[in-house]
């Protein structure tokens, strides 16, 4: 029997983007789209435009610019919100309008504060207004798994009466065990009129950790697609992780069956991209994308690893896109040696920007003697996610030791000057973080700070991700260098130079200080 093709809807964009503390901007958005784009996922949900103008904004971006998948935005189902949407996406290669509303009798009496048969004229009216505007409609009957299953069963019969071309069952709060999904997936189809005329989907949340394996229960059970988000993101404990649904299927697909249209050596790439973007580190332990994934520490274990891999290792590291650290390029490599490896490495840019990463490439190499695959994906992510800088670091300087104080100073350059700070603080990033913020007359609350070394050696380079805060909002920021107190103050600096321009804040206090 021909293996069964299994859809798989990105939704890192939109509810990836609800993990708590992540904010993405456009740009970022679309920086992730591109590469959602190039590991070849079915469907890009770029967001929920009726939510902000930074999100429709947001989504028609990704509609304009990515052409491949189907680009999808999310709607409640109110008209406004499907107009909105729909004006977001207008202008995608096949767009899809995603609209929802609750059907347990938990969320429609205490959320909607609607009767069933509200409920289900409105999913009616809701789908069929989406179709006049749209090919392709897709409808969650959100907290399905705790609504009543003969409800559900009509809910998605009116939906589907209504013109739907996609019903997603979305397991909200993430309370299902995955036997009991599968017989839920199983009594829909059997009871929902014309199910097969349109392709079911599952949307399980990780709240028990169950949202893989739930959502592999489901497309046992005969459900077609599913929706994922880039590293398990999403909404409180997160989606399921698109890179354990993916290579759960690729691995063993003797079992399941099923295969996906999904170029797996693009993951690893993309799951950092998300990692660098979003602001947060990947645990060395996360199935298929952490550290440690691929690495053998007991003797036992790296014994039979080197005698045949297949001893410790069900898929191998390059089938995720991850290269053996190999040392490519040194200070005195040249333009054409460069230009050929950021090739093999699967980077097309245009000559400016190979231009530009070739000058960044020799400023490190003459601080760092060897020059690994990973330092070159970090400089080129750290030129990927470089933004406007209304305030630059001319230079820096900390003092620090365990009898004295730890300060800092530092000389930022603005369009209207120059600013010179001193602080101090309870240590040198603190004072460093300080004497940043007193320069741009912020007030900013550091939420979190992360230090890694990008490879192993004494002069590897170290990437900083700082997040801050004001006002609710979450901002972050990265930067690399081999000098960790330079790559902490060009991570800080980015994460405030997004506050700022967020704001639209000028330097007050242009001049020396
Ligand atoms: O978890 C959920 O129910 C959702 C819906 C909007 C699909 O994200
Ligand atoms: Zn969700």
């Amino acid at each position: 029997m021909a293996d069964k093709r299994i859809y798989i809807f990105d939704t890192t964009l939109r509810d990836g983007e609800q993990t708590p503390g992540v904010s993405l901007g456009a740009d970022d958005k679309l920086e992730i789209a591109r590469a959602l784009a190039k590991l070849k996922v079915d469907v890009i949900e770029a967001g929920f435009p009726v939510a902000s103008p930074g999100d429709f904004a947001a989504v028609r971006k990704v509609a304009t610019q990515i052409k491949g998948p189907v680009i999808a935005a999310l709607a409640r189902a109110s008209r406004n919100d499907i107009h909105e949407a729909y004006e977001a996406l207008k202008y995608a290669e096949q767009p899809l309008i995603h609209t929802f509303l609750a059907t347990s009798d938990i969320h429609m009496e205490y959320k909607l504060k609607m009767t069933r048969a509200q409920v289900l004229s409105h999913i009616s009216e809701a789908v069929r207004y989406a179709r006049t505007l749209v090919d392709e409609v897709e409808f969650s009957a959100e907290d399905a798994s705790r609504s009543n299953w003969d409800f559900l069963c009509m809910a998605y019969s009116q939906a589907i009466a209504a013109g739907a071309t996609v019903i997603n069952v979305p397991d909200t709060v993430g309370y299902m065990v995955p036997e009991e999904f599968a017989k839920l997936i199983v009594y829909l189809r059997e009871n929902i009129t014309d199910v097969d005329s349109v392709r079911m989907s599952v949307h399980c949340h990780d709240d028990l950790g169950m949202a893989v394996a739930n959502s592999l229960a489901g497309i046992g059970a005969g459900a077609l697609q599913i929706e994922t988000a880039m590293n398990g993101l999403g909404e409180r404990a997160g989606n399921a992780a698109l890179e354990e649904v993916v290579m759960a299927l690729a691995t063993r697909k003797d079992y399941f069956g099923c295969v996906t249209g999904l170029d797996t050596q693009q993951i690893y790439r993309t799951s950092r991209l998300v990692s660098t973007l979003s602001g947060i580190l990947t645990p060395p332990n996360k199935a298929i994308v952490g550290d440690n994934a691929f690495a053998h520490e007991s003797g036992i274990h790296q014994h039979g690893v080197l005698n045949n891999v297949e001893t410790y290792e069900i898929m191998r590291p390059e089938s995720i896109g991850i290269k053996k650290s190999r040392l490519v390029l040194g200070k005195h490599s040249g333009r054409h040696a460069f230009e050929e490896r950021l090739q093999e490495l699967g980077y097309q840019c245009s000559e400016e920007r190979i231009h530009e990463l070739f000058m960044k490439f020799k400023e490190l190499a003459d601080r760092k003697k060897t020059i690994f695959d990973e330092d070159l994906e970090a400089l080129i992510t750290e030129k990927t996610t470089e933004i406007y800088e209304k305030f630059r670091l001319l230079s820096h300087q900390v003092i620090s030791g365990n009898e004295a104080m730890a300060t800092a100073t530092v000389r930022i350059e603005t369009d209207h000057g120059i600013i010179e700070k001193a602080c101090a603080g309870s240590g040198p990033l603190d004072a460093l973080f300080n004497a940043i913020a007193a320069s741009m007359n912020q007030d900013i609350v550091l939420k979190d700070f992360q230090l890694k070394a990008v490879t192993s050696g004494e002069d590897a380079l170290g990437e900083a991700l700082v997040r801050v805060e004001r006002d609710g909002r979450i901002y972050s920021g990265r930067g690399i260098s081999t000098d960790i107190i330079e790559s902490s103050a060009k991570a800080y600096l980015q994460a405030v130079n997004k506050l700022c321009a967020a704001s639209g804040t000028v330097a007050a206090n242009v001049g020396v200080n």
